[in-house]
C-alpha cells in the first residue's frame, strides 16, 4: 500500500511520519520537497504529485494555521486550506483512494456550552475557520472516500506551544493573566496520529461493507480553559522541581475581550467525540494524560 503525506513537518505531520510508517510505503512531503511538489500554493503541481505517486491513501496534515496572520492574507489562506484540499479530493476520487484530512473547532461560532456534534450548524468567526470549512465541504462534495477529523488546541513536544510559553513566562514574571472563557480540550499530535492510523486501517478493512467514510470529531477527553491549562502546566512543573517566579495565586483569569487579537476565537470549543469512539471502537484519554507526557519530555530536555 502507498501512502502520500502532505505537511510532514507540522505538529501532526511529524507524528504521522512515525505512526503511518508500518502501514505501507510512505511518501512524505513538505513545502521544501524538491523532486515532488508539496507546496499547496502550486495547485497544478499538487495534482501532478498525486498522479505521479498514485497512492492508496492521501493524508493531508498541511494547512495555513497562523490564525491571526490569516486575517490579512485571505486569498493565500483559501488556496492552502480550501482549494488545495479540493484538488486532493478530486484526485482521490479519480484514483479511488482515501483522503484523510484535519479540520478544526473554529468552524463553529463558539456559542452555548454543549459539546458540538458533527451535524450541528457551523458558523466560523475567522478567515481560518471559514477556509477550513470550505475545505471540508469540497471533500464531502467530491464523493471520494474520506476521513475528516475536526480537532482542537493541538500540542506537541516538538516546536513552540502554549505550555512552553507559559513555562517561559512563569520563570520571567511574577504575575500572569490567562483567558478563562474559551473552553476546549488540548489534544496531542501523538494521539491524533495514532488514532488516524487506527482509523485508516479500519477504513481499509471495512471498505465496501460497513463503510466508515465521514466527518468525525477527535479531541482528548475532558475540558478546560486556557487558564485551567496554564494552571495544570505550572503545577506540574512546580511539582517536578522547576523554579517559577509566579505563585499560583498570581495566575489570574481574564476574559478573551481583555486580550483582543485580529482573529476572533470560539468561546465554546467542546467537541463531542461519541461518533468517533463508537465507529472505531476507541477510548480517548483525558487531555491531562497527553499534556503530562509532553511536559515530562520538555522538562527532561531542559534539565
Ligand atoms: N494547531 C492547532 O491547534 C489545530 C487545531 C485544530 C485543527 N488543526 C488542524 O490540524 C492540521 C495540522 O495542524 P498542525 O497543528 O500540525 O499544523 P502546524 O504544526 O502549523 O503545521 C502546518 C503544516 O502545514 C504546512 N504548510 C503551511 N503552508 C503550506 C503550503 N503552502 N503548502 C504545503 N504545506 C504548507 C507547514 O509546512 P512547512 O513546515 O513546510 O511550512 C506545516 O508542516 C491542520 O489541518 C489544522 O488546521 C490544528
Amino acid at each position: 500500500m502507498k501512502i502520500l503525506l502532505f505537511g510532514k513537518n507540522g505538529q501532526i505531520g511529524w507524528e504521522l511520519q512515525r505512526s503511518l510508517a508500518p502501514l505501507g510505503e510512505l511518501v512524505a512531503l513538505s513545502t521544501n520537497s524538491r523532486e515532488l511538489c508539496g507546496d499547496f500554493t502550486r495547485l497544478d503541481d499538487i495534482a501532478q504529485t498525486v498522479r505521479a505517486i498514485a497512492p492508496d491513501v492521501i493524508v493531508n496534515a498541511a494547512a495555513h494555521t497562523a490564525v491571526d496572520k490569516a486575517e490579512s492574507e485571505p486569498e493565500r489562506v483559501r488556496t492552502i486550506n480550501a482549494l488545495a484540499p479540493a484538488i486532493l479530493a478530486r484526485e482521490s476520487q479519480r484514483l479511488g483512494a482515501w483522503l484523510v484530512h484535519y479540520s478544526t473547532d473554529y468552524v463553529f461560532d463558539g456559542s452555548g456550552n454543549k459539546p458540538w456534534l458533527e451535524t450541528d450548524p457551523t458558523g466560523p468567526l475567522s478567515v481560518y475557520g471559514s477556509t477550513k470549512l470550505e475545505g471540508e465541504a469540497a471533500i464531502l462534495d467530491s464523493g471520494c472516500h474520506h476521513l475528516i477529523f475536526r480537532t482542537s488546541w493541538v500540542f506537541a513536544a516538538r516546536g513552540g506551544n502554549f505550555a512552553k510559553t507559559m513555562l517561559r513566562l512563569a520563570r520571567e514574571r511574577e504575575r500572569l493573566t490567562v483567558i478563562d472563557d474559551q473552553i476546549g480540550a488540548p489534544t496531542g499530535a501523538e494521539l491524533l496520529a495514532d488514532v488516524t492510523t487506527h482509523a485508516i486501517r479500519t477504513a481499509l478493512q471495512r471498505q465496501g461493507v460497513n463503510e466508515v467514510s465521514g466527518l468525525y470529531h477527535l479531541v482528548a477527553a475532558g475540558e478546560t480553559s486556557w487558564y485551567g491549562y496554564a494552571h495544570f502546566v505550572l503545577d506540574f512543573a512546580r511539582q517536578a522541581g522547576v523554579e517559577l517566579k509566579v505563585t499560583p495565586e498570581n495566575i489570574l483569569p481574564i476574559p478573551a475581550s481583555a486580550f483582543p487579537l485580529p482573529a476572533q476565537r470560539p468561546g465554546n470549543s467542546r467537541l463531542d467525540t461519541g461518533k468517533l469512539q463508537c465507529t472505531f471502537d476507541l477510548n480517548l484519554p483525558l487531555w491531562q494524560t497527553g499534556v503530562a507526557r509532553m511536559l515530562t519530555e520538555i522538562l527532561e530536555n531542559q534539565s
